[in-house]
C-alpha cells in the first residue's frame, strides 16, 4: 500500500483546486451563507471537509438568529468558532473547549473558550453549567473512540430537548491509532446499533444498551464521517385505525 492510499493519511484527500466554494457548489448543489463564510475566510484557519458544509447547514439552519447554546469540542486555530459566530449570529451562546492551553487565547473573541479534556465529565458539566444548558454539541475534538464515547455519555443526558449532537471526522472509527478499526467492536459506528435497539425498546422489552443516550434519541442520521443524533420528547408509541 503506498502512502497515498494508506488509511489514516488525510493528506491524500486534500482539495488541490483553487475554488473551494465552486467545488462545494458544483458537487453538493449547496450555495448557502455557510459556504460563503467558510470559503471566504481570511481570518484564523478553519479546517473542514467540503461535504460537511451543506450537512451543517441542513441541521443547524433552524438555530440561526436564535440564542442557541452551541458547544464545539475542538477549537484548534480558532477559525471554526469565528465561522459559527458569523453563521449563528450575535445572540448565540458559543463555547469551545480544547485540551490545548494555547487555545485560551481565543477566549472572549468569537465565543468563550475553556481548557480541559472532552473525556472529563466534571469539566464538561462545569462548561454546560456556565452555558446555562446546551442545545447543540459538535464533537470535533480528538476523534479518539474512547473520547468520543466519553463526551457523548456525559453530554447527551444534559442536551436540551430539541437539541442535536453531531460527531464529525468519524473516518477515525476505521483507524487503529484512534482506537477504531474496520469491523472492530470499538468502532463507534457500532454504537448506533445499540442506540437503535434502545429507540425500539417498546417493541422488544430488553434493557437499554446505552442508558442516558439511546432511550432519548428521536432520530439518527449518518453521513460520510458524521453521526447526528436528535434529542426530542419520546412518547410511548400508539396507533389508530381511522375511517
Ligand atoms: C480537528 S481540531 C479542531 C478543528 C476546529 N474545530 C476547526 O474546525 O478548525 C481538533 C482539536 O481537538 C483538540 N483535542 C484533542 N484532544 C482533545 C481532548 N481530549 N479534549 C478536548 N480537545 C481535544 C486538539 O487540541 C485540537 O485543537
Amino acid at each position: 500500500m503506498t502512502l497515498a492510499t494508506r488509511p489514516g493519511a488525510i493528506r491524500q484527500h486534500a482539495f488541490r483546486g483553487a475554488d473551494v466554494a465552486g467545488d462545494i457548489r458544483q458537487k453538493y448543489g449547496f450555495d448557502g451563507d455557510l459556504l460563503r463564510i467558510f470559503a471566504a475566510n481570511k481570518g484564523e484557519v478553519v479546517h473542514k471537509w467540503h461535504h460537511y458544509i451543506p450537512i451543517y447547514d441542513r441541521y443547524f439552519a433552524r438555530y440561526r438568529g436564535t440564542p442557541v447554546r452551541f458547544l464545539e469540542i475542538g477549537v484548534s486555530k480558532g477559525g471554526s468558532l469565528r465561522m459559527w459566530r458569523e453563521y449563528f449570529g450575535p445572540d448565540a451562546v458559543l463555547f469551545g473547549i480544547d485540551i490545548d492551553p494555547d487555545c485560551a487565547r481565543f477566549d472572549g473573541q468569537a465565543g468563550q473558550v475553556r481548557i480541559g479534556s472532552q473525556d472529563d465529565p466534571a469539566f464538561l458539566a462545569g462548561v454546560v453549567a456556565e452555558m446555562g444548558g446546551v442545545d447543540v454539541v459538535l464533537d470535533d475534538g480528538s476523534h479518539v473512540m474512547a473520547h468520543v464515547r466519553a463526551s457523548l455519555a456525559a453530554l447527551f443526558p444534559v442536551l436540551a430537548t430539541g437539541g442535536l449532537y453531531m460527531i464529525e471526522d468519524l473516518h477515525t472509527a476505521y483507524w487503529k491509532n484512534w482506537g477504531g478499526g474496520y469491523g472492530m467492536p470499538a468502532n463507534v459506528f457500532g454504537d448506533l446499533a445499540k442506540i437503535i435497539d434502545d429507540m425500539h425498546r417498546p417493541y422488544h422489552g430488553h434493557a437499554d444498551r446505552m442508558p442516558g443516550v439511546g432511550p432519548f434519541v428521536s432520530g439518527v442520521h449518518v453521513h460520510d464521517s458524521i453521526i447526528v443524533l436528535e434529542k426530542d420528547a419520546v412518547f410511548a408509541p400508539v396507533h389508530s385505525r381511522v375511517g
